[in-house]
């Protein structure tokens, strides 16, 4: 038997906004077990980023059951949500959110400060995790001085380098062009080999879709093909 890593029973999530209610999830089902790489498409507005941030624990939904990694998840406090993010899952955005005044390096280790490690044992993870993303001759330039896809691996080496169980990236390649796009799919591919690392990875371009073990495709709010 497959271990589950993610299961979604009936999870309803609307947004209200001036007067119209938008049902961002319409009753999703759906369970992704440890070690696939899951491409997520569909239309603008479908709702693909909500059920990044409600499998995540980055936003609650209104009804129905989130599982994670054998922890319930969807009534959980915030304090219990950001323990389980800072143990178990990474994240990857468009537009990499590093910060602009840290080098690559410090970037990385930026999310271990302050903590119970000491800064020898914060530097040898922060270069091991830029060795993986094959970037550590550029760990002391800063973002501005990255290309986009320097920059994307840098924000990757971050979501990994405390091992999470699951990997969430929502559009990972959409400031990059086609050749930067390709070899960060090809990193996270390699990641997930290797690490064993879960991929939950969002993206509009039906040429990355090859680098998936699984494609799920939403439209309104509901996942039509799993
Ligand atoms: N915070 C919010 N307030 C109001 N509406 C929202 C909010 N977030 C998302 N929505 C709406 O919910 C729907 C799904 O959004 P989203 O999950 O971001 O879609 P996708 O990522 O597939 O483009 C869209 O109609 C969007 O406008
Ligand atoms: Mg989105």
């Amino acid at each position: 038997m497959p271990e589950v890593m993610i299961k979604l029973e009936n999870v309803q999530k609307e947004f209200r906004l001036r007067g119209n209610i938008i049902r961002a999830l319409a009753d999703v089902n759906i369970e992704i077990n440890a070690g696939e790489f899951v491409i997520i498409m569909g239309p603008t507005g479908c709702g693909k980023t909500t059920m990044l941030n409600v499998m995540s624990g980055l936003d609650l939904p209104d009804d129905g059951s989130i599982v994670l990694d054998g922890e319930k998840i969807d009534r959980a406090s915030e304090e219990r949500l950001s323990n389980i993010r800072r143990r178990k899952i990474g994240f990857v955005f468009q537009d990499f959110n590093l910060i602009e005044n840290l080098t690559a390096i410090e970037n990385i280790e930026a999310v271990l400060w302050p903590g119970v490690l000491r800064s020898k044992e914060i530097e040898d993870r922060a270069i091991n995790a830029l060795r993986k993303v094959d970037l550590l001759d550029r760990k002391d330039n800063l973002p501005k001085e990255l290309s986009g896809g320097e920059k994307q691996r840098t924000a990757i080496a971050r979501a990994i380098i405390h091992k999470p169980r699951v990997l969430f990236a929502d559009e990972p390649t959409g400031n990059l062009d086609a050749a930067a796009a390709q070899q960060i799919m090809e990193l996270l591919k390699s990641l997930n080999k290797e690490m064993g690392t879960t991929m939950c990875i969002v993206t509009h371009d039906k040429g990355l879709v090859k680098y998936g073990t699984r494609l799920v495709e939403m439209e309104h709010g509901r996942v039509v093909k799993s």
